[in-house]
């Protein structure tokens, strides 16, 4: 069938071309679908694994229900938790910078206040600001490893407490009073307390990983003002640019993450100009600590509506 050929693509066309150093691969030669050959299903999995963030341009054929059916490649796609769905969609999650909430400035990990959070991301670009808007993902493991030895040592002890009902506007300066009180009604109509491991074990690659990002109450047993200098020491080096990398979006790109293995920060800097991304992402199992103890949810609590 002519549609056949037009669609179907060898391994050998698919070309994975590193963009960063340390992080992230843009795939050419392939048209996203979930009909894909399995052979380059492997081929894209083991490329996802190993460079935490690969890119996909030019994919305009993609709609809602074919993200949607893209993210059963890795798995089974999970709606969040407390935001609500796009409309005629099962899993599909909006950020519209005109709506409320669009605007994700905060390095962070998706949903990591629940303990089996999402093991990947799929965010598909729809409209994009003529400059600025772009992504910025940061490699976990490669910011454990180049960790100085006494402090991997002090990380792979600490275990820190992970929440939805974190301090949104001390994490997103930039935000109006009036988004980030919206961002926060909605986001918290269920409040979630997780333990997580500071350094968790990559249930694929066995790579080590710092486990951080805003979604961070505090690191546990020590004081408050040890959590914060503990926090920010180990955060800061995670987003050292050195871990990461930066995508310029065009309209119809396709990143997907391995949220196992990054965190990421979509940079506010387009004012008024339009941006609008969707992202579907695919259920993960419970993390592990390098001591085999698992992340545990202490408290899921549904809140009274705030309207
Ligand atoms: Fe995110």
């Amino acid at each position: 069938m002519a549609v056949q050929q037009e669609t179907a693509v060898s391994v050998q066309e698919l070309k994975i071309v590193p963009v960063a150093g340390l992080i992230g691969a843009e795939v050419r030669g392939v048209k996203l679908s979930a009909d894909l050959d399995p052979a380059i299903v492997r081929v894209i999995r083991d490329a996802w694994l190993n460079y935490k963030v690969l890119f996909f341009r030019e994919q305009h054929h993609l709609d809602d229900a074919g993200q949607e059916a893209l993210a059963t490649l890795f798995g089974s796609p999970v709606a969040h938790p407390t935001v609500p769905i796009k409309d005629g969609t099962t899993y599909v999650l909006e950020l519209n910078s005109a709506g409320h909430g669009g605007r994700a400035d905060s390095w962070h990990t998706d949903v990591t206040f629940v303990d089996a959070y999402p093991q990947a991301s799929i965010l598909r670009a729809i409209v994009v600001p003529a400059a600025g808007g772009d992504t910025v993902w940061a490699n976990t493991a490669a910011a454990y490893e180049s960790l100085p030895a006494e402090l991997k040592e002090l990380a792979d002890r600490l275990w820190a407490l992970h929440s939805n009902d974190y301090d949104y506007a001390a994490k997103r300066p930039k935000a109006a009073e009036g988004e980030l009180q919206r961002q926060r009604d909605v986001f918290t109509s269920t409040l979630y307390e997780t333990e997580h491991p500071v350094v968790h074990v990559h249930p694929e690659t066995g790579e080590r990983h710092l486990l951080l990002g805003h979604f961070v109450k505090k690191i546990l047993g020590v004081t408050s003002s040890q959590s914060a200098q503990l926090f920010s020491l180990l955060q800061e080096h995670v987003i050292r640019l050195e871990h990461t990398v930066r995508w310029r979006w065009q309209p119809g790109d396709v990143a997907i993450w391995d949220n196992r293995a990054t965190q990421h920060y979509a940079i506010n800097d387009y004012g008024d100009q339009h941006r609008v991304v969707r992202r579907v992402t695919v259920d993960g199992g419970v993390p592990v600590g390098i001591d085999g103890r698992r992340s545990v949810t202490r408290k899921k609590q549904k809140k009274q509506s705030a309207d």
